[in-house]
């Protein structure tokens, strides 16, 4: 078999190597169907029963109750940008946005063409170090509801207690940390996420939405962009990703397995752990872009001393096997991606290699 390199992708990104085997096996053909998952059809019992499956585990995961919906869709994290002001915003249309990154900013923009956005709270004369802490958060008591993102993909920052929000819906962009660690969903109106980090393949989007905030959409929004209507056919009203709901569908299984989302967190928190300690113990040769209390544990930014010396690290740690390290434009510096599926061996691997390079090259 190839050999498998260390992928710190911010995404589409690594999965398990399980799950890969698995699928590989069963694109040719799936056992008793004698079709590839990537044939058959989104009506089939086959595929109802791979829906159903991927449905609950995902829902025993996070511990999800029977007042939410689970909705699988399509369009990105991005799409979710707008979904969510059509579907949410009127008739009150004005909403709150906490602004901790490039997402963030996103998402506001398209809020904006829906109604008007108070941005509750920014750190972006920081350059997003940080996540504002609660007395910085400014709430109007009459938003539609509170936007956040629980981690900053880019700026490697991430909100570990939600923000409090009284009555108002608190909606959240998780595309970056949904299912890394357990979380209290019945805080949240809606949960929506991209599976390309943590979840799956590009191409499918994960919507968690409690059932009363579906009466806020209007029949007058267009089919596809009214969540009633993805509801009301359990995601089916068109042509599901029928691979991308399988991959997804094998990762539930593959963190069950692993002992759930508490057994996820503390392997997630050791693994971010080592490389922050050789950030911290390198005497300030390695930089971080984050804050220590708002450290991501899933997307790690730091700088060296250099740009010169950051470029070499990066063109030799590709040479020893370590893809997708360089960072993000709006922070430069390194970026390491370590997800769910990234394995500690590599951070161990990725934590000498920091060390051996600061040795030679200060
Ligand atoms: C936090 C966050 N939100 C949204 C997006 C956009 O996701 P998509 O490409 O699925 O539209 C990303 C992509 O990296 C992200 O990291």
């Amino acid at each position: 078999m190839e050999n498998r390199i260390f992928n710190f992708s911010a995404g589409p990104a690594v999965l398990p190597e399980e799950v890969l085997l698995e699928a590989k096996e069963n694109l040719y053909a799936l056992p008793g169907v004698g079709m590839s998952i990537l044939e058959i059809s989104h009506r089939s019992k086959t595929y109802d029963e791979i829906h159903a499956t991927a449905k609950k585990k995902f829902k025993s995961l996070l511990g999800i109750s029977e007042d939410y919906e689970v909705l699988f869709l399509q369009g990105g994290a991005s799409l979710q940008f707008s979904m969510v002001p059509l579907n949410l915003m009127p008739p009150i249309n004005k909403a709150d946005y906490i602004v901790t990154g490039t997402w963030s900013k996103k998402a506001v923009k398209e809020a904006k063409r829906v109604g008007a956005v108070n941005i509750a709270a920014s750190t972006e004369t920081e350059n997003f170090v940080r996540i504002p802490k609660q007395e910085e958060i400014k709430l109007d008591p009459e938003a539609a509801y509170v936007h956040f993102t629980s981690n900053n993909t880019i700026y490697g920052t991430e909100w570990f207690n939600e923000p409090e929000v009284g009555k108002v819906p608190l909606i959240c962009d998780a595309s970056s940390d949904i299912l890394s660690r357990k979380i209290d969903v019945n805080k949240y109106a809606l949960i929506y996420a991209g599976a390309q980090k943590n979840m799956g393949p590009s191409g499918v989007t994960v919507v968690v939405i409690r059932k009363d905030m579906l009466e806020r959409s209007q029949d007058s929004l267009h089919t596809m962009l009214n969540y009633k209507t993805h509801a009301e056919n359990d995601s089916l009203y068109n042509t599901i990703n029928v691979f991308g709901i399988y991959i997804f569908g094998l990762v539930c299984k593959w963190l069950e397995n692993l002992g759930g989302l508490d057994a996820m967190q503390k392997l997630n928190q050791e693994k971010a752990q080592l490389i922050y300690d050789c950030i911290d113990n390198s005497n300030g040769y390695f930089r971080g872009h984050a804050l220590p209390d708002s450290r991501s544990l899933m997307n790690l930014t730091f700088r060296l001393p250099s740009e010169d010396l950051e470029k070499k690290l990066i063109a030799e740690a590709t040479k020893a096997g370590f893809d997708g390290l360089k960072g993000h434009r709006s922070v430069g510096g390194l970026r390491a991606s370590i997800y769910n599926a990234f394995p500690k061996k590599g951070v161990e691997a990725l934590v000498d290699f920091m060390k051996d390079f600061q040795s030679k090259n200060s």
